[in-house]
C-alpha cells in the first residue's frame, strides 16, 4: 500500500502545565501552538481535563480564536465537555478515558462496555461538524466497535509500545509492533482513518510512522520536554524529520525492534 502523507499533531498540555505550577501567564500555550505550527506542526492538540491541571477553559477559547490549523480538542465524553465542544466546535474531539488521579491518559476508551453513552455523544459532535476520534487500544475488534459506533477516526494507543522501547523488550516491541499494524489496517479495511499517539519519542516514532494506514500523530511530552533543551522549534522540527525517515520505510519490511533503538 502506497502511504498517504503523515501529519504532526502537536500537544500542547504541558506548557500549561509549566505555567500552572507557578500561576500567572507563562509560559503561554497558545504561543508554544503558534511556534509549533511554523516550524511545521499540521494541528494542534489540547486537552481540558475535568481537574484542569494544565490547559484552561480560556486556553481552548484563544486557540480556537487564533489558530489557522486544525485544532483537536481532546476531551471525555462528559456532558461538560460535550457543551464546551459544541460551543467552540474545534475541528476534531478525540474522545478519552479520564481518571481523576491518574498522571496521563492511561489505557484506552472502553468502547465496547461503553457503547451506550458513547453512541449518541458521536452522534451529537458529528452533528455539529466536529471531526470525532476515539482514543483506543490497537486491537481489531475495537476497530469494529469503533465503526459500528460510527466514529470516523480512531487514535490508536500507542503507551504499551513505547513502554517497549524504553524497556528496550525486541519481543515486546515486535509484539506490540504487530498490534499496531494489525490494528491500522483492519480499521483502514474497514473505513476508519487512522492516527496514533502517547508516548511517541525520536527513539519510538519511526516504527510507527512507518504504518502506511496512520495518517496523524499526535505527540506532547517528548517535544515539550526536549523544548527545555533545544528550543520548541528544533524539537519539532527534528521530530518531523524522524516521522519522514519512518515514514520512508511504509510498506517495507523493517527490522522494527532496531529501528526503534
Ligand atoms: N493522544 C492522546 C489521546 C493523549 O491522551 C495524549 C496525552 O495527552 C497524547 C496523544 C500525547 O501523548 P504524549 O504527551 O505522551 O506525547
Amino acid at each position: 500500500m502506497k502511504a498517504s502523507p503523515l501529519r504532526l499533531g502537536v500537544n500542547i498540555d504541558h506548557v500549561a502545565t509549566v505555567r500552572n505550577a507557578r500561576g500567572g501567564a507563562h509560559p503561554d500555550p497558545i504561543r508554544a501552538a503558534h511556534l509549533a505550527v511554523l516550524a511545521g506542526a499540521d494541528g494542534i492538540t489540547a486537552h481540558l481535563r475535568e481537574d484542569r491541571r494544565h490547559i484552561r477553559d480560556q486556553d481552548m477559547e484563544r486557540l480556537k480564536r487564533q489558530l489557522f490549523v486544525p485544532l483537536n480538542f481532546e476531551m471525555a465524553a462528559t456532558e461538560e465537555m460535550i457543551g464546551i465542544a459544541l460551543r467552540l466546535r474545534p475541528h476534531a474531539c478525540c474522545l478519552v478515558p479520564e481518571k481523576r488521579e491518574e498522571r496521563t491518559t492511561e489505557g484506552g476508551l472502553d468502547i465496547i462496555g461503553g457503547a451506550d453513552h458513547l453512541r449518541p455523544v458521536i452522534r451529537e459532535l458529528k452533528g455539529a461538524g466536529i471531526r470525532v476520534s476515539l482514543f483506543v487500544e490497537p486491537e481489531r475488534d475495537i476497530m469494529d466497535a469503533a465503526c459500528e459506533l460510527g466514529a470516523p477516526v480512531v487514535e490508536l494507543h500507542t503507551g504499551t509500545y513505547c513502554e517497549a522501547v524504553l524497556e528496550g523488550d525486541r519481543a515486546r516491541i515486535e509484539h506490540e509492533l504487530t498490534r499496531l499494524r494489525g490494528a491500522a489496517a483492519h480499521g483502514a479495511g474497514i473505513g476508519l482513518e487512522i492516527h496514533a499517539g502517547h508516548g511517541l519519542d525520536l527513539q519510538s516514532v519511526r516504527p510507527v510512522a512507518a504504518i502506511p494506514e496512520i495518517v496523524e500523530l499526535n505527540i506532547g511530552h517528548s517535544l515539550i520536554g526536549e523544548a527545555i533543551f533545544l528550543g520548541l522549534d528544533e524539537a519539532v522540527r527534528g521530530m518531523r524529520i524522524a516521522m519522514d525517515e519512518g515514514r520512508l520505510q511504509a510498506g517495507e519490511p523493517a527490522d522494527a525492534a532496531s529501528a526503534a533503538r
